[in-house]
């Protein structure tokens, strides 16, 4: 079964947040399965940098606006995996953000940059890319992707399935109208029942309506994007499309994220945690806090935004700090929340220290030195940072939304009493609730004696590897081929 994965990043090349993640970590556990994945990404200069043996397959000419386009084909480094690249040098030979130009808005042309993402991938589909291989099913990841199913759509003859993932629907991928002169798909399709959306057009919305298959990742988003409340205006498509919607929880990739491994400042385990403490103190001596606080560590590995709740966290803190507790964030994000952090920070040295930037080994730092990982998310599709958390005995502090509240069990009597929690979960993304959260969770820390390090140990023997998402994408995948031999036979 020939599966194309079709991506705007993917770790360690390109990242901007979790989907990078998933991005590089699916395709490997299916191939593990016996599937023949491969993957097409943008041409974008961590994409050319990092993969390895690029060689041209089809030179495509100008579209899009680009002069050249030229399709070529590489391995993924760390997997070996055979993945596509757009070369477009007009289009996406930009450093920095794939997405934004160096004054933080987005490039005017994304529409065009992505709009060639998606039919290059139908392309594909169609065979006049690389005969040599030709997908069964065409798997497309978030708004960049939104168009390959319109483009396949779009060809009479091409009947190939597609599944279509939301990793965060607060994106979706909005242009002008206008835009969709630039798109080459006829007019029908920016009607309200295609992509048009309050006068604009989505690329999410191409994606929801056009797809075989809508999956999210987590099954509590699934159900919550067919709210209004979690639906961010297209909860009625959801809601339309309810039959075809399911949630698969993503996974993490354990040889990446492992407390045993060499990125922190000594390996522990499940069995023995004792080098937690030594990264406890390295952590707090890089940071220059005191190694005295009698509360526990927090931490907050994040995009720094009103999604990941980090307003209601500055507004709490003064509840934290009177615990006695400490707080370390990484993070970049909005400009008033890095203000806040850093202010937070110039004001309470030996308690609170603030890194604004984005450090990949750092985080790896954060995440074995921290007694707490801090997500008060206000909505979560799945969220990946509470799922390393877990595996490094830093219990997730979490807000009972989407994939948060799929992952983490809250402690409590009752799951305490069954063996069952693994972190501190609140109700409401409210300032009150959060701020009792944390009350308790110092409480906890303070009084537990060795129930804590019992529910460290618990949530470090979770299993949140690929391996049941990838057989759930699999089930997905061999029903929708079903479906198209039917069709075809009919
Ligand atoms: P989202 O994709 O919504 O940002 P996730 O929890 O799914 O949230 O994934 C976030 C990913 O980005 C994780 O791998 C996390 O470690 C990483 N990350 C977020 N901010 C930073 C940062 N400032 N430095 C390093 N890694 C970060
Ligand atoms: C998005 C979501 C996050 C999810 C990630 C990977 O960025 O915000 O919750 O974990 O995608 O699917």
């Amino acid at each position: 079964m020939r599966i194309l994965h079709v991506a705007s990043e993917i770790f360690p090349l390109v990242k901007t947040g979790g989907l990078a993640d998933v991005v590089a970590a699916l395709p490997p556990a299916l191939a593990k399965r016996g599937l023949d994945v491969r993957a097409l990404l943008p041409g974008l200069p961590g994409v050319l940098d990092g993969i390895v043996g690029l060689r041209p397959v089809t030179r495509v000419g100008p579209v899009f606006g680009a002069a050249s386009v030229t399709l070529c084909q590489g391995r993924l480094p760390d997997s070996g995996l055979p993945a596509y690249v757009i070369d477009a040098p007009f289009l996406f030979r930009r450093e920095g953000n794939p997405y934004t130009g160096p004054d933080g808005n987005d490039w005017s042309d994304n529409h065009r940059r992505f709009g060639l993402l998606g039919w290059t991938a139908a392309h594909l589909a169609s065979g006049e890319l690389d005969p040599e291989w030709t997908p069964g099913v065409v798997h497309a990841h978030d708004w960049h992707t939104g168009l390959a199913p319109a483009y396949i759509m779009q060809n009479p003859g091409l009947k190939t399935p597609t599944v279509f993932t939301i990793h965060n629907l607060a994106f979706r991928g909005i242009f002008p109208m206008e835009c969709h002169y630039d798109l080459d798909l006829p007019m029908h399709r920016a009607n309200p029942r295609g992509m048009e959306f309050h006068g604009n057009i989505s690329f999410m919305k191409a994606g929801l309506v056009y797809s075989s298959k809508i999956t999210t990742v987590s099954p509590t988003y699934a159900r919550e994007i067919r709210t209004p409340e979690f639906g961010c205006g297209l909860d009625g498509v959801m809601r339309d499309r309810a039959g075809d919607l399911s949630g698969i929880l993503n996974g993490v990739d354990y040889a990446v994220w492992n407390p045993a491994n060499t990125r922190t400042a000594k390996a522990y385990s499940v069995d023995d945690l004792a080098g937690k403490k030594v990264c406890k103190r390295a952590l707090q001596l890089e940071f220059g806090l005191s190694t005295q606080a009698r509360g526990p560590l927090f931490a907050v590995v994040s995009r720094l935004t009103s999604q990941k709740g980090m307003d209601l966290l500055l507004a709490v803190l003064p509840e934290l700090l009177r615990e006695d507790a400490q707080l370390v964030v990484l993070g970049t994000g909005d400009g008033d929340l890095e203000a806040g952090f850093r202010y937070a920070a110039s004001v309470n040295p030996d308690k609170v220290a603030v890194c604004i930037g984005y450090d990949e080994s750092m985080s790896h730092r954060f995440m074995a030195g921290a007694d707490v990982l801090l997500v008060p998310s206000r909505f979560e599709p799945c969220g990946l940072t509470q799922l390393y958390a877990l595996r490094y005995g830093t219990l997730p502090l979490v807000c009972r939304v989407g994939g948060l509240a799929d992952t983490v069990v809250d402690v409590n009597d009752e799951n305490l009493a069954a063996d069952k929690a693994t972190g501190f979960v609140f109700g409401e993304a409210a300032r009150h609730a959060l701020g009792a959260r944390i009350r308790e969770a110092c409480g906890f820390y303070r009084d537990g004696g060795d129930a804590w390090t019992k529910v460290q140990q618990r949530a470090m023997r979770q299993d949140f590897s690929w391996n049941d998402s990838a057989a759930n994408y699999e089930r997905l995948y061999r029903e929708l081929q079903a479906r198209n031999a039917a069709g075809k036979e009919d």
